[in-house]
């Protein structure tokens, strides 16, 4: 009897898991996402070089929409091409093919799954060898430097996002997701550190959240009402003089009166000796605490991205009413049927590999390789260390600079 009674207890667990997993839930717009779990943006750097999908892109976000993902984010997609993260992104032009962008988002949308272009500018951290890196304010660092951008620049930037989400739209993506996390272009206008202007984009945090509020604005509009516009963004840039919590809280406030359907929150910047996004406690997920304290400022649907790892994890911070969604990254490039798996409430977590110390960029070039074995089905036949996969990686972005420049031209 009590062995059947702890047998009972161990089943009851995972489903009731499970069951808040699976609860659809309608955003502002109208919209419904069919569970919880949603694949965060990733650069998968799977575009062809010269902005434009590739059939493994394509294979590779069906298997996360046949996995069950709600909604599977395309990490930066660029509408300007000389603001680019890396040449593997897409680039949503006035001349884009539409064939391959209609098979990617084709394939996205399969099993009722959404597939949402994340849309990217790096400003000063765009990529030096093709891009035109330019931010807020000048810098000049090991490393890094940009020019300031002008105020025409900055007032072109609004009508830029719209573009881009437009055309996203007509491509067959099925929502947005404004880009204003780890040490890009909205994200380095919201930071103190990056942004010293004193005119009407610099100062106290109304003026620094101002570009961004008018990119929204622009999108919204863009895409009308009935269509998922998300946007991501900073708690922490984890560097001293950048945003912190306070103001990140209180610029989720103000985006509580815009038309955004869902804020996720993140952390960190790539701005180079910058902490990485994690290290709270005992290793678990980084900004659920982050996430809770938000409740008191919004009614938007809040998404924490970071750490998560474990069925347990995800169920704990969704039935804590802490979060609305839980995005995942890392775990869905380990293993892209977790909500298949999760869901019936009896799938195991994922495995993660652990990493010596390694060069900076390094385990996200692991991941980045992993994917492209993803879109390849040959996952399991992936062994490169950290270090091999940085190099390929390398390799693989300077191989793809000849394209990029014959299709958009020198910075
Ligand atoms: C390979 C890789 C590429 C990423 N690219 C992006 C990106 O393009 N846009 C973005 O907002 N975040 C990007 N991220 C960050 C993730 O969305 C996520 O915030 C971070 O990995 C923490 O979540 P996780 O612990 O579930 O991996 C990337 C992460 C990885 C591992």
């Amino acid at each position: 009897m009590r062995g059947s009674v702890r047998q009972e207890a161990r089943i009851a667990a995972p489903t009731k898991a499970a069951a808040i997993l699976a609860r659809p839930l309608a955003l502002p717009c109208g919209v419904v996402l069919r569970n919880r779990l949603v694949k965060s943006a990733m650069s998968d750097s799977l575009g062809d070089g010269a902005g434009n999908p590739t059939r493994d892109q394509a294979c590779l976000y069906q298997r996360w929409a046949r996995g069950g993902a709600a909604a599977a984010i395309v990490g930066e997609v660029q509408t300007d091409p000389f603001a680019l993260e890396k040449p593997g992104n897409l680039v949503l032009a006035p001349d884009s093919d539409p064939e391959p962008f209609s098979r990617l988002t084709g394939c996205g949308r399969e099993n009722h799954g959404h597939i949402w272009a994340q849309l990217g500018h790096a400003g000063a951290l765009a990529y030096a060898p093709l891009g035109r890196p330019r931010g807020p304010s000048a810098i000049d660092m090991p490393g890094l430097s940009c020019a300031q951008m002008t105020a025409g620049e900055i007032r072109d930037i609004p009508a830029l996002f719209a573009a881009g989400a437009e055309r996203a739209k007509a491509a067959g993506f099925t929502g947005v997701q404004i880009h204003a996390a780890h040490g890009f272009l909205l994200s380095q206008f919201l930071s103190p550190l990056f942004n010293r202007r004193t005119d009407d984009w610099g100062g106290a945090l109304p003026r620094r959240v101002r570009l961004l509020m008018e990119s929204i604005e622009a999108v919204r509009a863009a895409v009308g009402a009935g269509f998922p516009v998300a946007l991501k963004m900073n708690c922490t840039d984890r560097l001293e003089g950048g945003l912190h919590e306070e103001d990140a809280a209180e610029l989720v406030g103000l985006i509580d009166a815009t038309s955004i359907d869902l804020v996720e929150v993140s952390g960190g910047t790539y701005f180079p000796g910058a902490k990485p996004a994690g290290g709270g406690r005992g290793g678990g997920p980084y900004f659920v605490d982050f996430a809770r304290g938000l409740r008191s400022r919004t009614s938007k649907p809040l998404m924490a991205t970071g750490g998560f790892k474990s069925l347990a994890q995800v169920a704990d911070a969704l039935e804590s009413g802490a979060v609305d969604f839980v995005g995942l990254a890392r775990a869905f490039v380990m293993d892209p049927d977790l909500p298949g798996k999760w869901i019936p409430g009896s799938g195991p977590d994922p495995h993660f590999p652990r990493f010596a110390a390694t060069t900076p960029g390094a385990v996200t070039a692991w991941y980045t390789m992993r994917i492209a074995m993803l879109a390849e089905g040959r996952e399991d036949g992936f062994a490169d260390s950290a270090e091999k996969a940085l190099d390929r990686y390398e390799r693989r972005d300077a191989a793809r600079h000849e394209s990029w420049r014959a299709r958009f031209g020198n910075p």
